[in-house]
C-alpha cells in the first residue's frame, strides 16, 4: 500500500472513497441531512456508506465513539473496520481524514491511522490460486509526515508475519540466515555473520547443537551487527528461531503441534526490527542475534535424561525435550555476554505455554532483572498497545532446576513454567541487564482480532521499534 500526506488547502485527489470519521453525537452538529443523522450515531467502529452524487466519490462515515474516552487504540480499531470494509467492497484508493483528539498530538492520531489501516490491510494467501483485495493507495488529509516512518514500521510488522506463516518446511534455519544476509542490502550500517553447523560444533554451543541434532536441516547461528552511533551503547535483541517445534522425543500431541511452525516468531520479530531500523536510519548500535534450529524427531535425537553443555560450560540435563527454547537461548546468551559486549540483552521468545495460560493473546509476559529497562519496555508496550505485563523472576523456585546429574535441569516441576522458563534462561546472563519477553501467546491469532487478521501477529516488533526509538531520542 502506497501513502501520500494531502496538505492543507489542496483539493482531494481522486479517489474510490473518502472516509469521514465522527465522535459519538458529534455527526448532529454537521451538514449531514437529518435522515444519515438518524442513521449514524458515531458508535465506535460505526459504519455508513454514502453516494453524495454524481462524479463524486463515495464517502463513508466511520464512528469513533464517545470523544471523552478516545484512545489511539479506538482509532486504531475504527479505522481497522473501516478498511476491512472497503476490502470487501473492492474500494482500493482511499481518502482519510484524520480525527483531531483534545488529549493526542496530531502525530499520535496520524500514527494510529496509519496502523489501522496498514495492518489490517494484509493477508497471507502466498498458497492460494486467487488473492483477496487489499487497499493500494491511501490519502491522508490533515496528517502529521510521521505517517511515512509508522508505514515503513507496520511494513516491517508484516514482513515478519510473513515468515511466521509461511512453511516450515520453507522457513529453515539456511533460509532465516538467507533473510538477514539479504537485510544488510538495505543499509550500510548492518552487517551479517552466520554460523553453520561446523562452526556451532567448534564454539562448542553444546545445546544448540544438542536441540538441532534429531533434525534434517542444519541449524544456524545468525549474528546481525547495526552500527550507525559511536558510542559504546549497544542493545543486543536474541530471538528465539525454532523454525518447527514437533517436540522432539517427548512429542508433542497433534493439537498442540499444528501452529509450531510460529515458534520462530520471536526471530522473525527481530529480523523485522531491524528491518525497521535500517529503513527508519536510527542513529543507535543494536545487535541481533538468532539461534535457529527445528526441534525434530529422528534417530540422532537429543534423549530425555541425558547431560549435554552449553557454550559457556554449564552441564545441562534434559528434564523434557521440549523445552528445547531454553536450551538453545542458554547458549545465544552466553555467547552475547562473552563476545559482544552488550549494555542490555532483550530476548524474545515463544517459550512456553504456561504464559499463554497466564496471559492469553493480547499480552505478553515480561520478566527482567532490571527495573529501568522493565519499566522502559512495559511503557513502549503501552504506547504501541502491544502491552507486556511484568512477571517476577522468583528466586525460591531455582530449586526446582537443580539436577542430580549436572549443573541444572531445563524443566522444573511445581507449576509456574514462565517463570521457571525465564530462572532458567538468567543463570546465563551473568549481571548484564536484561529482558526476556514471552509471546508464546501473542504470535498468533486464532480468530482475527480487529487490526490482528487471523494468523501471525508480527508481536514485538512495534513494541521494540517504539523502545529502541526512544533509546535514539535520548542519546
Ligand atoms: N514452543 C513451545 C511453547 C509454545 C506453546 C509456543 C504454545 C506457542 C504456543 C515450547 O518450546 C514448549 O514446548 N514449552 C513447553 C515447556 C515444558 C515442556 C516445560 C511447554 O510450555 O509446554
Ligand atoms: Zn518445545
Ligand atoms: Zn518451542
Amino acid at each position: 500500500m502506497d501513502l501520500e500526506i494531502v496538505k492543507e488547502g489542496e483539493s482531494l485527489p481522486f479517489a474510490d472513497v473518502v472516509i469521514e470519521p465522527f465522535f459519538q453525537d458529534q455527526q448532529k452538529s454537521s451538514k449531514l441531512s437529518k435522515a444519515v443523522k438518524e442513521d449514524f450515531k458515531g458508535k465506535l467502529g460505526e459504519l455508513l456508506l454514502l453516494y453524495p452524487g454524481p462524479k463524486q466519490p463515495r464517502l463513508l462515515l466511520l464512528g469513533l465513539g464517545v470523544a471523552g474516552e478516545a484512545s489511539c487504540e479506538h482509532l486504531r480499531i475504527a479505522f481497522s473496520k473501516a478498511t476491512r470494509f472497503c476490502r470487501k467492497k473492492e474500494l482500493l484508493t482511499v481518502v482519510a481524514t484524520i480525527p483531531h483528539l483534545p488529549t493526542f498530538s496530531v502525530q499520535e492520531s496520524t500514527n494510529a491511522v496509519v496502523e489501522g489501516v496498514a495492518l489490517t490491510n494484509y493477508l497471507f494467501e502466498q498458497y492460494k490460486k486467487k488473492s483477496s483485495p487489499l487497499i493500494k493507495r491511501l490519502y491522508l488529509v490533515g496528517a502529521s509526515p510521521s505517517a511515512q516512518q509508522t508505514l515503513t514500521i507496520c511494513q516491517a510488522v508484516l514482513f515478519t508475519r510473513d515468515l511466521v506463516n509461511q512453511n516450515a518446511d520453507e522457513v529453515t534455519p539456511s533460509f532465516l540466515g538467507e533473510v538477514a544476509k539479504k537485510l544488510c542490502e538495505e543499509s550500510s550500517y548492518l552487517t551479517a555473520s552466520i554460523l553453520d553447523a561446523e562452526q556451532i560444533k567448534k564454539e562448542k554451543m553444546g545445546l544448540l547443537l544438542a536441540v538441532s541434532r534429531g533434525a534434517s536441516t542444519e541449524p544456524k547461528f545468525i549474528v546481525l551487527r547495526y552500527q550507525a552511533s559511536k558510542s559504546k551503547d549497544c542493545t543486543v535483541l536474541v530471538g528465539k528461531g525454532v523454525t518447527f517445534d514437533s517436540g522432539g522425543l517427548n512429542i508433542k500431541p497433534a493439537s498442540n503441534m499444528e501452529h509450531q511452525r510460529s515458534d520462530m516468531a520471536g526471530a522473525a520479530a527481530i529480523l523485522g526490527v531491524m528491518r525497521a531500523i535500517c529503513a527508519l536510519n536510527l542513529s543507535i548500535n543494536v545487535m541481533a542475534v538468532i539461534p535457529a534450529t527445528e526441534n525434530s524427531i529422528g534417530s540422532k535425537s537429543y534423549k530425555q535424561g541425558d547431560v549435554y553443555t552449553a557454550y559457556d560450560g554449564t552441564t545441562v540435563e534434559i528434564g523434557n525435550t521440549d523445552a528445547e527454547g531454553r536450551l538453545i537461548l542458554a547458549d545465544a546468551l552466553s555467547y552475547v555476554v562473552k563476545n559482544l559486549q552488550p549494555t542490555r540483552i532483550i530476548d524474545l521468545a515463544t517459550l512456553t505455554g504456561a504464559v499463554v495460560v497466564a496471559l492469553g493473546d493480547e499480552i505478553g509476559g515480561l520478566f527482567s532483572n532490571s527495573d529501568e529497562l522493565a519499566s522502559s519496555l512495559h511503557q513502549a508496550g503501552e504506547s504501541s498497545y502491544e502491552r507486556l505485563c511484568r512477571l517476577p523472576l522468583v528466586k525460591q523456585y531455582n530449586c526446582q532446576l537443580l539436577s542430580n546429574r549436572a549443573d541444572l535441569k531445563n524443566v522444573g516441576g511445581g507449576g509456574a513454567g514462565a517463570i521457571l522458563a525465564a530462572l532458567f534462561l538468567e543463570n546465563f546472563v551473568k549481571d548484564v541487564p536484561w529482558a526476556h519477553i514471552d509471546i508464546a501467546g501473542t504470535r498468533y491469532v486464532n480468530e482475527e482480532r480487529s487490526y490482528r487478521p487471523k494468523g501471525a501477529t508480527g508481536f514485538g516488533v512495534r513494541l521494540l521499534v517504539n523502545y529502541l526509538q526512544n533509546r535514539a531520542d535520548h542519546s
